[in-house]
């Protein structure tokens, strides 16, 4: 039987952190053995907010370098850049007809990203979940592993894959979210409030490419309280938060033994800090070496991004071909 298609994008914007290896690259990692994966950068995504073209570029080998050290696998998957696949905007320019501006202007990230900027209300932005449903739509894929924050994105991607299919014939599969196993971690930030995030607070962060003191710094910095005060106490979240986190890089052993600390009342938060700071400088280390280390191999990312946008557009040119048949695109 041939292995579902599963389509996920990679924003180019921001540096990766342990939320996002966490949260959605050891899920892409998990999935690259079992599905027909196409990931890629949405690089037309980001220029909703007009970046600087100088950063563009280094953007896009970034994310591309950071996934690929973390073991996206670039001869498993097809890995790309949104940008290389031109079916992806003329897919998008066959949704837009289908798309009304209503329904666009209800979804929740377009009316906050104009709260935030009012000046900058670009029809990019309000379009944004087009594109998103033509990256998807173009490989007929029918798993998205996306987080809570995209599940409205989703919705309008089937909407319109059912609208097309309504008025031209069935030609779509309807996309579903791909949830990753229920025991998918949230990494939260190191200061207790609320997610680990790309934007906000850098310093209760840690990214994949943050120096060894830094890493060590940010964790001995990070929330803790007095500790509890009867055996097997509740943790509260911040303290349940640098638990997971041990327990994602820490020997089991290790993880146990703190555990029995806590629960017995003579936890020493300095010395948990202090194990899970050097543990945690052992995991990113590699990581955050390998990518640099690709980062500086020019050549070899651009043959990634060339691979990838060949295995991709072999995909995308067939549904393109369907497309513009069944819209009645088919004069020669
Ligand atoms: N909008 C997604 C995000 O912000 C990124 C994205 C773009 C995406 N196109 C996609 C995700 C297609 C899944 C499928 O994270």
């Amino acid at each position: 039987m041939s292995k579902e298609i599963v389509v996920s994008g990679i924003r180019s914007t921001g540096y990766l952190h342990l939320g996002n290896y966490f949260g959605a690259i050891q899920n892409y990692i998990k999935m690259q053995e079992n599905y027909n994966c196409y990931f890629f950068v949405a690089d037309y995504h980001s220029l909703t907010t007009h970046p600087d073209p100088k950063d563009l570029k280094g953007n896009v080998f970034r994310v591309l370098a950071e996934n690929i050290a973390s073991g996206l696998d670039p001869e498993k998957v097809a890995l790309y850049a949104q940008s290389d696949v031109p079916e992806i905007p003329e897919l998008y320019l066959m949704l837009n007809m289908l798309a009304y501006k209503g329904e666009l202007e209800k979804v929740p990230t377009f009316k906050e990203k104009v709260r935030l900027n009012p000046d900058n209300v670009n029809a990019g932005l309000l379009t944004y979940p087009v594109l998103m449903a033509a990256d998807i739509l173009i490989h007929k894929a029918v798993k998205v592993p996306v987080g809570k924050d995209q599940e409205q994105h989703l919705e309008m991607a089937r909407n319109f894959a059912v609208r097309f299919n309504g008025r031209y014939g069935d030609f779509f599969p309807e996309p579903h979210v791909y949830r990753f196993s229920s025991d998918t971690v949230k990494i939260m930030s190191l200061d207790g409030e609320g997610k680990m995030s790309k934007s906000e607070n850098v310093n209760a962060t840690i990214y994949l490419s943050d120096a060894d003191d830094l890493i060590k710094k940010k964790i001995m910095k990070a929330k803790t309280d007095s500790g509890p005060t009867e055996p097997n106490a509740e943790m509260p979240d911040y303290i349940k938060n640098l638990f997971v986190l041990m327990q994602m890089v820490s020997a089991p052993e290790t993880t146990s033994h703190f555990r029995e600390t806590y629960a017995n009342c003579n936890v020493r938060y300095g010395d948990f800090k202090k194990q899970l700071a050097e543990d945690m400088v052992k995991f990113v280390a590699p990581i955050r070496d390998r990518a640099a280390e690709l980062q500086q191999n020019e050549e070899y990312l651009r043959k990634i991004l060339k691979m990838g946008a060949e295995k991709a557009r072999e995909s995308a040119s067939k549904t393109i071909e369907g497309a513009r048949k069944l819209i009645g695109i088919n004069y020669y």
